[in-house]
């Protein structure tokens, strides 16, 4: 049973070194951060919004936080800019894209300085069509000039450490070849920045080409934008269920999926469904993207969003993407093989999430070798309470049964199984 597992694991491991992923070393564990689209959109009216327009303000704003309030210190690094930040047409002469004055008033060299001074990266935003989402200049003008190689210089030159490119306003199937330009125009503007693509947002449905995006992207988007709402959350989440046979192949170090940002601590998620968006992107090995306000977020959101033991989950280094081993009546499994690996044995995190929108919480109670296939039958299993300070819960053999009591409405319990062997035990022992 062991050698079968561990045979298993390293058949995986083979075939994702098969996959060519892109090659600039970056974001080898899934990217931490903070992003502005869900929570702020494109507000750039600061006469009435002083505090929430897309201005260098907020940006700022929001580093300071990561900082003070331990964020940055469990590893959100990222401020990532969206859409919204440059004037409405490219300098005249150097053809570059110019930040807006009014709301940039020192530029995004200035900003990136800042950031950096806090030991924060800086992530910028584009669009690989005619114009962003909401209007500004993209990559590529109306007459089909190519502006890849001006907008990587010039980012590289400002110090941006990541780069959203967005797909308004493009053929989509031509993202097949405007994607790698501007890939190979940031490799050759010799800064390292992490590429985050959305080509395959623009292709749901279309069957998008997973292995050449890997190839390209550091991260890519592939569902719709996340909303402010639970009904959100489990779209993306039925989404992923959906395709993950797909997905699981080319995600991994340096090439994630990436399911949106965290919409944790703002007005669309209860308290429990909150934990649900926080246990399943850790599952995932999903960008951890939040996009909310960090400057009046409530003490129980934060708590959710610096739960170590969870970040941990996410943060693995075999960056699996964990998957649905169990959908029923509302009753969902999710399980994620993880390191450390004990003679063969995964560590595993698993995911009880209760869909159910009637009546009291549900006792859900499953074999531990019927959600994951082949688990040996040696070792006992440690369960912790992810969302309890990683309390032992209990010490299950794999023909024993994992009973949560879930509450319903969204809510998750989340654990992490570590394989204990009696010879272990007996070694300690004598030490
Ligand atoms: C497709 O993209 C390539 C690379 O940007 C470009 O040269 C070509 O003109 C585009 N073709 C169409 C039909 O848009
Ligand atoms: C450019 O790509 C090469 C390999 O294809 C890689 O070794 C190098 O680190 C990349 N450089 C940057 C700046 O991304
Ligand atoms: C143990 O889990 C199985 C499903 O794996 C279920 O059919 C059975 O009812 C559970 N036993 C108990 C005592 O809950
Ligand atoms: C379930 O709901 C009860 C009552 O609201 C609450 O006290 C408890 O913390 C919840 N349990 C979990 C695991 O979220």
């Amino acid at each position: 049973m062991h050698i079968l597992l561990q045979i298993v694991t390293i058949i995986w491991l083979i075939d994702l070194k098969l996959v060519k992923t892109l090659d600039n070393g970056l974001v080898r564990t899934p990217p931490m951060g903070w992003m502005s689209w869900e929570r702020f959109a494109c507000n750039i009216d600061c006469d009435n919004y002083p505090n929430e327009c897309i201005s260098e303000q907020l940006y700022k704003d929001i580093a300071d936080r990561l900082v003070a309030d331990g964020y940055k210190e469990v590893g959100y690094n990222y401020v990532n800019i969206d859409d919204c930040w440059t004037e409405m047409t490219r300098d005249p002469v150097t053809k570059r894209l110019v930040a807006n004055h009014k709301r940039f008033p020192n530029g995004i060299k200035a900003l990136a300085d800042y950031v950096h001074s806090k030991g924060l990266l800086l992530g910028i935003y584009g669009d690989v069509g005619t114009k962003t989402c909401g209007g500004y200049p993209g990559a590529r003008g109306e007459d089909g000039t190519d502006y890849d190689t001006i907008d990587a210089q010039t980012y590289a030159e400002w110090g941006v450490d990541s780069l959203k490119l967005d797909g308004c306003y493009a053929d989509t199937k031509n993202m097949t070849n405007m994607y790698p330009e501007m890939s190979r125009a940031l490799n050759s503007s010799g800064r390292a920045i992490v590429y985050a693509c959305s080509w395959p947002a623009y292709q749901i449905g279309q069957n998008p080409d997973y292995r050449r995006i890997a190839q390209y992207c550091n991260y890519w988007r592939n569902f719709d934008d996340i909303m402010d709402s639970w009904t959100s959350v489990t779209s993306i989440i039925d989404f992923y269920a959906k395709y993950q046979d797909v997905l699981v192949k080319y995600h991994g170090p340096g090439a994630w999926n990436d399911p949106d940002m965290l919409i944790i601590g703002n007005f669309g998620l209860s308290l429990e469904q909150s934990r649900a968006q926080m246990a399943l992107w850790a599952i995932w090995s999903a960008p951890l993207l939040m996009s909310n306000d960090l400057r009046s977020i409530g003490g129980q959101y934060k708590e959710i969003l610096q739960n170590r033991d969870i970040i941990a989950v996410n943060q693995d280094k075999l960056g699996i993407l964990g998957t649905r081993v169990h959908s029923k009546s509302g009753i969902e499994v999710w399980v994620k093989p993880m390191t450390p690996i004990v003679k063969g044995v995964n560590t595993y995190a698993i995911v009880y999430l209760n869909r159910v929108v009637l009546g009291t919480p549900l006792i859900i109670s499953f074999k531990l070798s019927s959600l994951i296939a082949g688990l040996p039958s040696e070792p006992l299993y440690n369960v912790y309470d992810l969302y309890d300070n990683s309390k032992l819960i209990g010490k299950l053999s794999n023909d024993q049964n994992l009973t949560l009591k879930v509450n319903t409405s969204g809510s998750v319990r989340m654990v992490k199984l570590t394989p204990v062997f009696k010879s272990d035990e007996i070694e300690n022992d004598l030490n």
